[in-house]
Parts: C-alpha cells; sequence; structure tokens
C-alpha cells in the first residue's frame, strides 16, 4: 500500500484544515470519480456543523478517482486523505479496515462512496452510540422507517433477504440485535476493532467485526437506502463465491466446528465412494480391490472439499502435494487402524460388535480429525 496520494500541502495550508475530529469517515472507492464531488459535498452539508469530522478514503480504482478526491478536497472543511492501495488485498473489507487503522478519531463510521448512505445519519449514528454506551451501531434497512429503496430489482432484493436469513441462522447469538448485517453502513468505536484478529474477505465487514472483534453493546438506527448517484454496482457473481467462503471461514473459526464440518464433509464423500463401487463392480472387478480404489475417490472428494471450505487460508504452509500425500496417508491409516481397534474393544474389554464398531468409528474419526489439524495444516 502507498500512502503517496494524501492530500498535497499546499491544498491543507490553503484550507486551513481542523484538526481530525470526534468521527473518523472510511469511505472505500472502486472506480467512483462521479460520485466524490458528491458525495464529499453532501458531507460538509450535514457532518461538520453538529460533529468535527476527517474522511479516509481507502482507493483501489484504476480510474482517476484518486486525483479527482484530491482536486475535491481542497474545498472541504475538514481533513480528507487518500490511501490508495496497489495491492488491493481483501477487497472492499480489506480497504475499510485499512482505513480504521488510520482513523484518528475514538468513533468511526463507514459508508459507501455512491451516495447510497446519506451522511446526514453519521451524527445520529455516533450520537446513538454515545447514549447507549455501544460499541457498534448499524445503520439497518429493515428496523421501522428504513427500507431498501436503492436496491434495484427483485432478483436483487431476493439475494438480500436469502443472504441475510442464511446468515442470521448461521450466527444466532453474535448477530443478536443486528437486523441488517449485511449493512455496509455503522458507527464503531476504534477501541472495539481487534484489526489483528480481522480476516476480511469482500463486501461483508460488518459481519466479520460482528462476528470477530465482538463489540461490547449494539445498537441500531434506521435508514433509508438511497438509489446510486452514478456509475454501477461493482459486486459480481464472485463477489457471491466469496461471500459464501468468507462465510464458512466464519463459522468454522472454532476447532469444534471445525469439526462438525470436517464430518458432515466426510459423509458426503459416501456418494463417490458407493458410485466408485458400483462401477468398478459392475466392470467385473473383484469387491475387495474396488473397495480400496473406491475409498480414494471418497478421500479426493473429500480432500478437495476440505481444502475449499475448512482449511483455505492454513493451505499455504506445505505444498500441495505434502498436503495431498499426508491426508491420503490419514485416511487410509484410518481404514487400516479400525479392525485391530474393533478387535481390541470386544477381545480385551468385551464389548458386543456393534458399540465396538461405533467406538472404533468415533475415536478414529476424531484421530482423523486432528492429525488433519495438526500435521496436514498447521494452525
Ligand atoms: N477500495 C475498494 N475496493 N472499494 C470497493 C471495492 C474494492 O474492491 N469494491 C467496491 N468498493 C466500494 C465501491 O466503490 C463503493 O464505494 C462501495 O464499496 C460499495 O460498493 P457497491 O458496488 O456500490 O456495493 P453495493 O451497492 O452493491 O452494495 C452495498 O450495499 C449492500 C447492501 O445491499 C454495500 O454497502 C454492501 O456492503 C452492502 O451489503
Ligand atoms: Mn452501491
Amino acid at each position: 500500500m502507498s500512502q503517496d496520494h494524501t492530500v498535497p500541502a499546499e491544498a491543507v495550508a490553503a484550507t486551513e484544515v481542523p484538526e481530525p475530529g470526534a468521527v473518523t469517515i472510511v469511505v472505500p472507492t472502486f472506480n467512483e470519480s462521479a460520485n466524490i464531488r458528491r458525495l464529499l459535498h453532501q458531507i460538509t452539508e450535514s457532518v461538520p456543523s453538529r460533529l468535527p469530522c476527517e474522511v479516509v478514503f481507502v482507493d483501489d480504482s484504476t480510474d482517476d478517482t484518486p486525483e479527482v478526491i484530491r482536486a475535491a478536497a481542497r474545498d472541504c472543511p475538514f481533513p480528507v486523505t487518500v490511501l490508495h492501495r496497489e495491492e488491493p488485498v481483501g477487497g472492499l473489507g480489506g480497504a475499510v479496515v485499512e482505513g480504521m487503522k488510520a482513523a484518528g478519531s475514538d468513533w468511526i463510521v463507514v459508508m459507501d462512496g455512491d451516495c447510497q448512505h446519506p451522511p446526514s445519519l453519521v451524527p445520529e449514528l455516533v450520537a446513538t452510540g454515545e447514549r447507549a454506551g455501544a460499541g457498534l451501531v448499524v445503520a439497518s434497512r429493515y428496523l421501522k422507517g428504513g427500507s431498501r429503496a436503492g436496491l434495484a430489482g427483485s432478483y436483487r432484493v431476493a439475494v438480500s433477504r436469502g443472504a441475510t436469513w442464511l446468515t442470521k441462522s448461521l450466527f444466532p447469538r453474535r448477530l443478536h440485535g443486528i437486523s441488517d448485517p449485511m449493512s455496509g453502513f455503522f458507527a464503531i468505536r476504534r477501541g472495539d476493532v481487534t484489526a489483528e484478529a480481522l480476516k476480511p474477505l469482500g463486501y461483508k465487514i460488518l459481519l466479520e467485526l460482528a462476528v470477530r472483534s465482538r463489540p461490547r453493546t449494539v445498537g441500531e438506527v434506521p435508514f433509508v437506502f438511497q438509489e446510486r448517484f452514478a456509475g454501477a454496482s461493482k459486486s459480481t457473481a464472485q463477489e457471491g463465491l466469496r461471500f459464501l467462503r468468507h462465510l464458512a471461514g466464519l463459522r468454522t473459526a472454532d476447532p469444534l466446528a471445525r469439526m462438525v464440518v470436517f464430518g458432515l464433509i466426510g459423509l458426503t464423500g459416501f456418494a463417490p465412494n458407493l458410485a466408485a463401487l458400483w462401477a468398478m463392480t459392475e466392470a467385473g472387478l473383484h469387491y475387495l480391490p474396488a473397495e480400496i480404489a473406491a475409498n480414494q475417490f471418497g478421500v479426493a472428494w473429500n480432500f478437495l472439499l476440505i481444502e475449499k471450505l475448512l482449511f483455505r487460508d492454513r493451505r499455504r504452509h506445505r505444498h500441495w502435494a505434502d498436503r495431498t500425500l499426508r491426508f491420503a496417508v490419514l485416511a487410509n491409516a484410518d481404514l487400516v487402524l479400525r479392525i485391530p481397534l474393533i478387535a481390541l474393544l470386544v477381545g480385551r474389554f468385551g464389548l458386543a460388535v456393534l458399540p465396538a464398531t461405533a467406538i472404533a468409528l468415533v475415536i478414529t474419526f476424531v484421530l482423523r480429525f486432528a492429525g488433519t489439524e495438526a500435521l496436514v495444516y498447521l494452525p
């Protein structure tokens, strides 16, 4: 990241920019040059008279947005900074976290750069947080008085509703009291942001903060999501997939949840395993070698899913060939280990065959999970 796009010194001197204020407004931008003047004008009209502020743009643009911001900043009665990132890690969410690290105020308000979020609400978000002693105040489209007027098309409304429902069901406790966890407009106390613990991935930075930073008390204020002023949304189908990966990463942050997902993925592995077994025995192969070969299909399937969904950000510690080999050895050791273990439970401890098998399955499953955690993917 380069910081060389900050406001030029002569512009700062010319407008007698005041000290950073009570709130830092963080605005992520990606090719928004046609919206900047209007946004800064709206902020100028409604914020500094009620609450001293500074604005930090975190820009990943490929157009002239940084230059447009610097030019427009000369007319602003508050400090404006542009951080232009050469390597846009984490997309929108990554940009917001960079802006939060650069914030000079106790309160940080995050809002979009396309005028869909009314800046007149900024002082109210902060005031609500102060009044309630809250660490996080969300501008919600789903509270009485709020709406998503600017969400173009019934397709986007349906997707938004489905995503909100899914997310709230996955994190019922963490998102308690947050009616709109997908909102991109919120205020958070700087002290409640645990920047080092965050792993932002795409658009849903509020969700990331609510789940990983866990602010103490949460407040909400209704707002009307406006029409975008100029240009089009930067969200793509790829962004939708990134959101699902983000959800998976958040949901499997603790080991117990990881073990459950590991087990569920393991169950789905029965399908390719049985399909391969059927195909090979149909083709005339004896069932014993077919069992062993078919098992490899299940193992490969599980490996792919686990790599994509469960240990995505722990893959870099080992080469992929190394991980594949280790995973395959563990999965097959599981099979080899199970029979002597059952024999031991029956012969030595006098258990019946069925409970012995059930216990052996549980033991080898937990061992395989622990082995995968420690030997295939380092923490
Ligand atoms: N720095 C940076 N990097 N900014 C980005 C990036 C990026 O990769 N992608 C988008 N932005 C900026 C845009 O320039 C804009 O200022 C803001 O982030 C929001 O992007 P939009 O593309 O306009 O998003 P949206 O309108 O589809 O979605 C908004 O509303 C959703 C709720 O319906 C966002 O606020 C979402 O977070 C929110 O969930
Ligand atoms: Mn938008």
